[in-house]
């Protein structure tokens, strides 16, 4: 009897919601096939994350500029042409995040990556002048020192094929959390930092783990999983960390101590950490403390893997380049009297071809490879009505190997970047671009020019194997699907 109400309650609700669906536009673009209810969710079942990027490359190449695909009720618009791109990103108040960025949201809360409207204007307002061009000169302090471990680390390991995400990753985790929190997890051995290390580095796999097991997107399904148990005990660990170092700061800090004058960055005098800025925004009445918590969290997350991912992939491409290697070295040879010398900021914005160089990294291995937005208001892409409620993915990966913007696409040539001819704002926009875009890009930059340069002065270096590139990995960020490795020879 109870079966038979369910299933009576079943059909009806199906019928009740083809019968009630509104005549969409987007509905007439191409696209997979779309069943009734269930949409296009078949297409996708127990595909691994591996066939799943390559399937997604496959729907821009079948489909076009533009295809729509439906899952169980949502209408997500794909887009990766550069006139869509830019009136997406430009919108002013479509700066909603959509449902993948929601698994965030128990790590970070609604900082700034997350948050919406009235919120993230605010935030975005006291954020804005941490990465001025004093901070970040406090900033690079560290940056320049960890680069430097970073060179001794890999004199031990010359001659042999080192495996550089877990190499890497570790020095953009220590630069970060110096920066954002003022703590160095390097040489802080105790229990608790170790623990938040391991933390930080099992939410990310974890995250990856959920978002490819389409039946864990579901909230309680999720925390009731083992994966989701896990996940649980390492935001404890997290915030726990987080919430310690924020009070412990608190108790030593005054007003006025973030101010940051030239004469401070002589030697390293004086370290600031993201932490304090918000600590002085908190004594302003500006945010409170379950605010510092979710912008110091936001950070760690944005500026790790994101970094980490970009330097890895950046030295997978120069080891295959030995031309290039070569005039990042003369480059680096012209700006700095001998080895030994750290760069100054201006040293580091003299590095135009490294710049390039890290440019056409990011154009062919965008860290973030796709943006989603939640539709809150509709809009108009030239004539197609794209309604409130909808979703659109940017994929950043397919604009930036487009051969009508970029000639030979595959192709690894830093010297596009160095031609002086006029590109579309929109063409290349590995730290998305409009209002939300990325705070850190400039933190980013400096970190990478700092470790690479570093890299590249010290030692030569050799692929494994010659023109080898990663399968890549369905994720929220770019993830090579095997690890990479590289051999350092010393210079
Ligand atoms: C190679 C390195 C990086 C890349 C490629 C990158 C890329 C991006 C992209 C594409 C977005 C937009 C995301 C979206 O709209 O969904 C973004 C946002 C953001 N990034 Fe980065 N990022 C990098 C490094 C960093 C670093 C080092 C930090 C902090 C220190 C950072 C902090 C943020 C924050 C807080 C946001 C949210 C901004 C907002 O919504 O107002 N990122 N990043």
């Amino acid at each position: 009897m109870l079966l038979s109400l369910a299933l009576v309650g079943f059909i009806t609700f199906i019928l009740w919601r083809l019968l009630s669906e509104e005549e969409n536009p987007l509905d007439k673009l191409p696209g997979p096939k779309k069943l009734p209810i269930v949409g296009s969710a078949f297409e996708f079942m127990r595909m691994n994350p591996r066939d799943l990027f390559i399937k997604v490359r496959l729907f821009a190449e079948i489909y076009g500029d533009r295809y729509l695909i439906k899952i169980l009720g949502r209408r997500i618009l794909h887009v990766h042409n550069v006139k869509d791109v830019e009136v997406v990103l430009a919108h002013s108040r479509n700066i909603k995040k959509s449902k993948p960025y929601t698994f965030l949201e128990s790590w970070l809360g609604t900082g700034l990556l997350l948050s919406n409207g009235a919120k993230w204007h605010k935030r975005r307002k006291i954020l804005t002048p941490t990465f001025h061009f004093n901070i970040l000169k406090s900033f690079s302090i560290v940056m320049k020192e960890r680069s430097k471990g970073l060179v001794e680390k890999i004199k031990t390991l010359e001659n042999t094929d080192v495996n550089l995400l877990p190499l890497i990753s570790d020095y953009t985790l220590y630069i970060i959390c110096e920066t954002a929190m003022g703590t160095q997890l390097d040489s802080d051995k105790s229990a608790k930092t170790q623990e938040y290390k391991s933390a930080i580095l099992s939410i990310g796999k974890l995250l990856f783990a959920r978002l490819t097991r389409v039946w864990l997107h579901n909230e309680y399904f999720f925390k009731m999983h083992s994966l989701g148990k896990r996940f649980q005990k390492c935001l404890e660990k997290v915030h726990s960390f987080a919430d310690d170092v924020i009070m412990e700061r608190k108790k030593n800090w005054k007003p006025g101590q973030s101010e940051f004058t030239e004469e401070d960055s002589v030697g390293g005098k004086k370290r600031l950490a993201m932490l304090d800025l918000l600590l002085e925004a908190e004594s302003k009445g500006e945010i409170d403390l379950e605010g510092i918590r979710e912008e110091v969290n936001t950070f760690m997350f944005e500026g790790h893997d994101t970094t980490a991912m970009a330097i890895v992939l950046g030295l997978m491409l120069i080891a295959d380049h030995e031309e290039v290697q070569d005039r990042i070295f003369e480059e680096c040879q012209k700006i700095f009297p001998d080895a030994e010398s750290t760069p100054s900021m201006s040293d580091l914005a003299e590095m135009k071809y490294l710049e390039a160089v890290i440019k056409e990294t990011l154009r062919l291995y965008p860290s973030v490879p796709f943006i989603a937005r939640a539709i809150t208001e509709d809009f108009m892409l030239d004539d197609l009505l794209v309604k409130k409620g909808s979703e659109v993915s940017i994929h950043i990966y397919d604009l930036h190997r487009r051969a009508d913007l970029f000639p030979e696409p595959e192709a690894f040539k830093p010297e596009r970047f160095l031609s002086g001819e006029a590109m579309h704002p929109y063409a290349f926009v590995p730290f998305s671009a409009g209002p939300r875009n990325c705070i850190g890009q400039r933190f980013a930059m400096l970190e990478m020019k700092c470790v690479l340069s570093g890299i590249c002065r010290n030692f030569k270096l050799q692929p494994r194997v010659k023109g080898a590139r990663p399968a890549l990995l369905a994720d929220m960020l770019i993830r090579p699907a095997e690890p990479i490795y590289v051999k350092f020879i010393r210079r």
